[in-house]
């Protein structure tokens, strides 16, 4: 989500004219890649809360503002909302209001106790509106301002609030507050979640990344984890949620404002490559609990029917079809159950066999995928029971599933698929999980064990981002190349093809995806002096020797006069010799070693491209979401 906050003086900037909203509105136009499923704003004015939300985009936002304007003021809040709990409606829009209406709250993140603290407010008389998280904080920090402090604001009760709160608050969250009794601050907290202040000269500001406030200062200080901020329009207090004093670290923001959107970097897949970490650490945030049991209540099917399942069949297209082969192999390990994998636009056209014990899992970044969710009605017409993994919430797919588990990537603005595609693994990987839970297929213990694997791959993948200077010379130096080819297999195989269809998207080279053990069948006659082959190689720690199945290859086609080009494990010392290049990535599990091969081949991908000169986020001929059959 997009956040923005202002407290000004007089008229706000200097130049004058400019109050709160202005200000803010200003700010969630460039935030608005964040999120676009609703907006709001909130802004104090003669003792009163003012707040406008509307679903859909911006603009929606300010046709409502038109019809019924705000009065002039001089703090505000404002946001722009990537719905994770509950849809995309105006009810669910930010801010949401608590303390009779005098408190306005708006939030980025997932509050992963909400449930159980949305129990203990309803015995207390509550009333919530919304099924949002937010709103479930908003009354949090309304009951402890009213009836603890007993909204008390000489000692700024406000931020004592929002400490206490945070001190109750689990998850990830960044949270701004105004309060009609304290019409000149605005009090925030972060934890795991992004939030920057900008300063100003008589104003401050509050954004989720800088380009809330770009057009206003350059000068920003960053906050670190579990701390508390109060602005006023000359001061900037910060403190931990114990009310510890704490130091911001002040630095010069250079972007300009195009830039400052990418988080800095060339492009929205550059930057979406290097959200991935958050991505997979956002799907799997509240899921499961302290004992390592997986706890997917948003998943409304009766256990009974899921503990009948018989097979299951994945649906997808595109990148999400590779996501959905790699689930396969997870899934069927763990559940014991068969599981097919099928393009979505194949499925119904070959009378399939599905039936009431038929699981359909249907994966879709955008949710409105044509071909996907033409599957999913044929399969749903069968009497499957149908689940989707999507990261857009209140999207067409998951409207039409019986149940769905979201994935809470983000935004994807890129064509080219890169964090929702591990964040469609990681959320599969959880499905498969929690069926294997349900229906006693593997021990708790080993449950216990995958997901503390899966919660160490975000700080694995940052370590392949810190560490791709090599991958980034070697893709600039192929640009002229006219074909490349990847091999993989078990689980690197759909990696390997993950590889080749992102080239083939963005840097319009002919590409293509092998299994390995298929090489001898016919691909190995490609093969020719100088071809470049990138190899995923399993770990060598995996069972079934298939390690040394794939070294052989890397021989073979060196043997041949390939380029070989190795993803290989931490250690995996057997395949420097054959190969012109290794890039190695951390241990991990076999079964969870896409999360990590992928992101290589990603990077090479996105540099290659950008080295040829292309538009690398608008690829040609492609489209974000294709809603035509
Ligand atoms: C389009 C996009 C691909 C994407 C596919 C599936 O073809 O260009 O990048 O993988 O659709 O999209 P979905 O939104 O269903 O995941």
């Amino acid at each position: 989500c997009g956040i923005v906050g202002y407290v000004g003086r007089t008229s706000g900037r200097a130049d004058a004219g400019h109050g709160a909203l202005d200000v803010v509105l200003e700010g969630l136009r460039r935030l608005e890649y964040r999120g676009y499923d609703s907006a709001g704003v909130a802004v104090v004015a003669d003792g009163e809360i003012f707040s406008r939300k509307k679903s859909g985009k911006l603009s929606n936002l300010l046709a409502e503002l038109e019809a019924r304007p705000l009065p002039a003021s001089l703090t505000g809040i404002g946001h722009t909302r990537w719905a994770t709990h509950g849809g995309p409606t105006d009810q669910n829009a930010h801010p949401h209001l608590s303390d009779g209406g005098k408190l306005a709250v708006i939030h980025n993140g997932i509050i992963e106790n909400f449930a159980e603290l949305k129990q203990e407010l309803l015995a207390k008389g509550v009333v919530f509106e919304s099924e949002t998280d937010t709103e479930v904080a908003a009354a949090l920090l309304g009951d402890i301002f009213r009836n603890k402090l007993n909204g008390d604001v000489s000692d700024g009760g406000l931020t004592t609030a929002m400490q206490l709160a945070c001190q109750r608050l689990e998850g990830a969250f960044t949270l701004l507050a105004v309060h009609a009794d304290q019409p000149d601050v605005v009090v925030a907290a972060r934890r795991n979640s992004p939030l920057v202040v900008g300063l100003g000269e008589g104003e401050n500001f509050l954004g989720s990344d800088v380009s809330g406030f770009i057009d206003y200062t350059r000068r920003a200080v960053e906050l670190g984890q579990d701390q508390i901020v109060t602005i006023t329009a000359d001061t900037v207090e910060i403190t931990d949620f114990y009310g510890a004093p704490a130091e911001g670290k002040e630095y010069h923001v250079d972007w300009d404002p195009a830039s400052a959107e990418k988080g800095g970097f060339a492009s929205f897949m550059e930057k979406e490559i290097h959200d991935q970490p958050d991505a997979v650490a956002q799907t799997l945030l509240g899921r499961s609990d302290l004992n390592g049991k997986l706890t997917l209540d948003e998943l409304r099917i009766d256990p009974a029917l899921l503990k009948k399942v018989d097979k299951i069949i994945v649906l997808a297209c595109g990148t999400a079809a590779y996501a959905g082969m790699v689930a396969k192999y997870a899934i069927e390990n763990w559940c014991r159950i068969p599981t097919e994998v099928e393009l979505a636009h194949e499925f119904r056209y070959r009378d399939p066999i599905v039936g009431p014990n038929t699981l359909v899992v249907s994966i879709s970044q955008s949710g409105e995928t044509m071909d996907t969710l033409m599957a999913v009605r044929y399969a749903r017409e069968q009497g499957a029971i149908t689940v989707s993994i999507c990261n857009t919430n209140g999207s067409t797919i998951p409207r039409e599933s019986d149940a769905v588990l979201y994935t809470h990537a983000g935004p994807e603005i890129a064509v080219a698929s890169t964090k929702a595609f591990l964040a469609q693994i990681t959320a599969a990987y959880l499905l498969g999980l929690y069926l294997a839970q349900l229906r006693g297929n593997i021990f708790s213990g080993q449950i216990k064990d995958v997901l503390a694997d899966l919660g160490k791959i975000p700080a694995k993948i940052q370590k392949i981002l810190d560490n791709a200077g090599e991958l980034r010379d070697l893709a600039r130096s192929m640009k002229d190349e006219k074909s490349v080819l990847f091999l993989g297999r078990h689980v690197g195989y759909p990696v390997a093809l993950e590889g080749a269809l992102k080239l083939k998207e963005i840097a319009y080279l002919h590409a293509e995806g092998f299994a390995a053990g298929e090489l001898k069948h016919g691909p190995i006659a490609l093969i020719e002096e100088g071809q470049p082959v990138f190899v995923v190689v399993p770990s060598p720690r995996g069972r079934d020797s298939l390690h040394s199945k794939v070294v052989s290859n890397i021989q073979e086609i060196r043997a041949r006069g390939a380029r070989t080009l190795v993803i290989a494990e931490e250690g995996d010392e057997a395949v420097r010799d054959y190969a012109e290049h290794v890039f190695y990535v951390p241990e991990t599990p076999t079964l969870l070693m896409p999360l990590l091969t992928t992101v290589p081949l990603q990077i090479f991908a996105c540099e290659l491209a950008a080295a040829k000169g292309f538009d690398v986020d608008q690829p040609r001929n492609l489209a974000k979401s294709v809603t035509v059959e």
